[in-house]
C-alpha cells in the first residue's frame, strides 16, 4: 500500500529507549485499543526483551469491548506481562497505571526503591493526553498532527514512581499488510502519506463482515451489508450522504472521507479491527508470501 513511512526519526528515539532501558524496571507500551498488533512498535520489544512489559490498551472508548477483553487475556498470558484497557475518560488514570506497574515489580515503589518506568508508544497512541491528565499540567505536545515529545522527561507520578517518557518518535513497523491499512484507518498515519479511498474500501471490507449491523445502522442502508462488494459499500455510503459528482456518479473521494472520519470519531461504533487469531493468521500468511 502506498504509505510513505520516515524511518530515519526512529533513530533519536531507538537510541534513548536503548540508554534508558538498563535502569528501568517496567516498561509501558501504549497500544491504540482498535488496532493493538498493528499499533506495536517490533523495535520496543527487541529494545525491552526480558523487562516487565505493561501494555496499555489506550482509546477504549473506541474499542469493541468483547474484543479489548480478549486482547487483554491475550497480553496476560505472556510472561511478565500486564495489561490494561484505558482511555482519557479514565478518572484516575495513574492509580491504574501504578498498580499495574506494581503488580509486575512488587519488591519497588518506595522512596528509597523507586518504580522506574518507561512509557513508549507510537504518536496518536494517546501517550501526551494521558501524561497531561496524570500529571495535571502540559508537560507533552497533545495536538492535531501525531505528536513529538521533545527531551526526555522524568515525571515523578507518586512517591516511589518515576515515569520516564521517551523523546522522539517510534513509528510503527508495518509486518503485515492489514496492519498497514489499519494503521491508516485509525488515523496514525498522516493524510498525505495514504490513499484515503483504498484504505477506506480495505475498511469497509474489514466492517462488512463483522460490524455489519453496525455500518447498516449508521449509513441507514437498506442492502443486505454483509453481501455487497467494498466498492458497492462506498458508493452506497456516497449515495446516501449526498457525495455526488455530476451525473449521477459517487464521489468516491468524498465518501472516503465521510467513512474514515466516522470511523475516527467513533459514529459508526464501538470497533475494534482485529483479533489475536486474525493477527497470527495475518502473521503466517506474510511470512509464507
Ligand atoms: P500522542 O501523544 O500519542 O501522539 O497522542 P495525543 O495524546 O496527542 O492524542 C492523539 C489524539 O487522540 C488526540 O486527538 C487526542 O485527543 C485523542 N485521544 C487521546 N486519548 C484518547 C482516548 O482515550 N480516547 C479517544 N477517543 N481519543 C483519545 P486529536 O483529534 O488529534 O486532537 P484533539 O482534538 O483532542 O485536540
Amino acid at each position: 500500500m502506498a504509505i510513505q513511512w520516515f524511518p530515519g526519526h526512529m533513530n533519536k528515539a531507538k537510541k534513548a529507549v536503548a540508554e534508558r532501558v538498563k535502569d528501568i524496571d517496567v516498561v509501558i507500551e501504549m497500544l491504540d485499543a482498535r488496532l493493538p498488533a498493528s499499533s506495536a512498535n517490533p523495535m520496543i520489544a527487541q529494545l525491552t526483551r526480558g523487562k516487565p512489559a505493561l501494555k496499555i490498551l489506550n482509546k477504549q472508548d473506541l474499542a469493541d469491548p468483547q474484543r479489548t477483553r480478549q486482547w487483554i487475556d491475550y497480553y496476560k498470558g505472556k510472561s511478565h506481562t500486564q495489561a490494561i484497557g484505558l482511555d482519557a475518560g479514565e478518572r484516575s488514570p495513574a492509580k491504574k497505571l501504578i498498580d499495574a506497574c506494581l503488580d509486575l515489580v512488587p519488591n519497588r515503589g518506595s522512596v528509597d526503591r523507586p518504580l522506574r518506568v518507561l512509557i513508549c508508544g507510537i504518536p496518536n497512541v494517546g501517550k501526551s493526553t494521558l501524561i497531561n491528565s496524570m500529571t495535571g499540567r502540559r508537560v507533552a505536545k497533545a495536538g492535531n498532527e501525531p505528536g513529538v515529545t521533545k527531551g526526555e522527561q522524568r515525571i515523578i507520578l507518586a512517591d516511589g514512581f518515576w515515569l520516564f517518557d521517551t523523546p522522539g518518535m517510534l513509528w510503527p513497523k508495518i509486518i503485515v499488510e492489514q496492519g498497514g491499512y489499519n494503521l491508516a484507518a485509525s488515523g496514525a498515519v498522516g493524510r498525505n502519506a495514504m490513499d484515503e479511498e483504498e484504505v477506506a474500501l480495505e475498511l469497509l471490507a474489514y466492517l462488512g463482515q463483522h460490524y455489519a449491523k453496525e455500518l447498516a445502522t449508521r449509513y441507514g442502508l437498506k442492502e443486505d451489508v454483509e453481501t455487497l462488494r467494498d466498492e458497492e459499500l462506498l458508493e452506497a455510503i456516497g449515495r446516501r450522504r449526498g457525495a455526488m459528482l455530476g451525473g449521477g456518479r459517487v464521489n468516491m473521494q468524498k465518501a472516503a472521507e465521510i467513512v474514515l472520519t466516522d470511523f475516527r470519531a467513533g459514529a459508526i461504533g464501538r470497533i475494534t479491527l482485529e483479533t489475536p487469531d486474525e493477527w497470527r493468521v495475518w502473521e503466517e500468511e506474510s511470512k509464507a508470501r
